[in-house]
């Protein structure tokens, strides 16, 4: 008999993310012998469900899944670990009805860990943490006790802090699994390794030999059914505090000291700190925003509503390996493609001209690491066209995860965080150092836009990359958007 157990209370267990993403990665994490032994899931929200009628839902949710391919069999066994128990978090009595129960469900093993992922609405954070406090539930009693919040992460700098100091109030910093999943993406964690793993790149990572760095988080997607949520919260909030500024911090830091989570997690939060800290007036000047056409008709979404559906900026990271480099960062819905890339463009040779051809262009090289749909990398490099004299072309070399490792998908982001977070592996989770550190960086571009007047709101057709202003931010200094990645169209 197994001495532990663990259970995993998902808090918003009614919600989509639950029903598409948490449920299906642990049912992926079981079926690969993952899920430490004896685990039970926990679904708490306010619904009236029984524990069969949930796991039928879950049933349900699953089979609409295009990702998961599961016979009604299998799902069933791995059913037979999922409970509910209704309840909200702004009640202690309920939440002493799911100790009750999680008691009974640990039965008289000698340790039974806990790991709570609150999957709700970011309004109920605060009143959720500080419950889970109150209640006793927060506390390491008979093993290990976690939480994974979700992002969004405050709204703000100053919420952020709030619900920081909150979290500080309940839980040991060790407990607490921030989550933004652009980091449990594979080729995000391939970041890592490409950078620190190949002696070729680093040399060259650095002011003296890179010319600007781009990173290109667009989404085909229009605001959909969410735009109750999206509408007040931007692309700023939604897409650029957290997975951009996650995808450059990893590609401007330095190397770690250590493999632990805290040297990794101290080098991302230095380059934070080194980003230039506009004021609103210059960060407008920096940065531009824009609305898809056809935004304000959206459900859920105010006739008048200003928000942001593009972004794109200009940022600096005023370190001596980056000083003078221009990081530019663009993100959007409704756009032409869905694609998330981060392009290095180095500097042109000053070979060519003087020492091979002087009346040829030289292009200068272009790394771009394809973070998705099509995994991988390409080079683009100069090669002479055969029998042309010296005439050159840009040709590119490719590799992409699809060929290079057929045998082995590519998991879920969530798959990946969630196992870390059972581990208690918290090297892809956010800091709460990081995190303000983070909302310093947008926090006087989003206040600046809360005036009307401070700066245009361009609009731009569905199915294009943008507002023409996100491409003149480039063309100021004489760079334009790069893709070598191919997107899904
Ligand atoms: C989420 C945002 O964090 O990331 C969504 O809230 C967005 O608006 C999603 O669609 C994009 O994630 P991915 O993994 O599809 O790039």
């Amino acid at each position: 008999m197994a001495e532990e157990t663990t259970s995993i209370i998902i808090m918003g267990a009614t919600g989509d993310l639950t029903q598409k993403r948490l449920l299906p990665e642990l049912f992926n994490l079981r079926r690969k012998g993952r899920l430490p032994e004896g685990t039970n899931i926990v679904g708490y929200a306010r619904s009236e469900y029984s524990d069969d009628a949930f796991r039928e839902r879950t049933w349900q949710s699953a089979q609409a899944s295009e990702e998961l391919n599961v016979e009604q069999r299998e799902w069933e066994d791995f059913a037979r670990s999922i409970y509910y128990v209704r309840g909200s978090v702004d009640s202690l009595e309920h939440l002493a009805g799911l100790e009750r129960r999680l008691i009974e469900l640990e039965g008289t093993k000698r340790l039974a860990n806990r790991l709570f992922y609150l999957s709700i609405a970011p309004n109920l954070y605060l009143a959720a943490v500080k419950n889970l406090g109150s209640s006793g539930l927060a506390q390491e009693k008979r093993g290990w006790c976690r939480a994974v919040v979700e992002k969004p992460f405050g709204r703000d700098l100053t919420s952020a802090k709030e619900l920081n100091q909150v979290v500080r109030q309940v839980f040991e910093e060790h407990q607490v699994f921030r989550i933004d999943h652009y980091l449990g993406k594979e080729t995000v964690q391939n970041l890592l390794v490409f950078r620190f793993a190949n002696a070729v790149f680093e040399p060259l990572w650095n002011r003296d030999h890179v010319d600007n760095v781009q990173i290109t988080v667009a989404e085909r997607i229009p605001v959909g059914d969410r735009g109750a949520y999206y509408d007040g919260t931007g692309v700023m909030r939604d897409m650029v505090q957290n997975h951009l500024l996650q995808l450059l911090t990893i590609v401007a830091m330095d190397a770690p000291s250590a493999a632990d989570a805290e040297s990794l997690r101290d080098k991302k939060v230095e380059v934070l700190k080194s980003i230039r800290r506009w004021s609103a007036s210059e960060f407008v000047k920096n940065a531009v925003r824009g609305q898809y056409v056809g935004y304000l008709d959206e459900r859920g979404v105010a006739p008048d509503s200003m928000t942001d559906t593009y972004a794109a900026m200009r940022l600096y990271v005023d370190n001596p390996r980056w000083s003078g480099v221009p990081f530019y960062l663009r993100s959007g819905k409704s756009m032409a493609s869905k694609i998330s890339e981060i392009t290095v463009q180095f500097k042109e040779s000053p070979y060519m001209k003087t020492s091979i051809d002087p009346h040829q262009d030289t292009r200068s090289n272009v790394l771009s690491l394809c973070i998705q749909p099509d995994e991988g990398m390409h080079l683009r490099m100069e090669a002479k066209v055969p029998d042309q004299g010296m005439m050159m072309q840009p040709v590119d070399m490719e590799f992409h995860y699809a060929t290079a490792f057929k045998d082995h998908a590519i998991p879920e982001a969530y798959e990946r965080l969630l196992q870390d977070a059972l581990e208690g592996d918290a090297r892809l989770f956010i800091r709460n150092d990081h995190i303000e550190e983070a909302w310093r960086v947008v926090d006087p571009l989003l206040k600046a836009w809360e005036d009307p007047s401070a700066a245009q709101l361009h609009t731009y057709d569905t199915g294009t990359w943008g507002p023409e202003a996100g491409d003149a931010l480039l063309a100021e200094y004489g760079h334009r958007w790069l893709q070598l990645c191919g997107g899904d169209h």
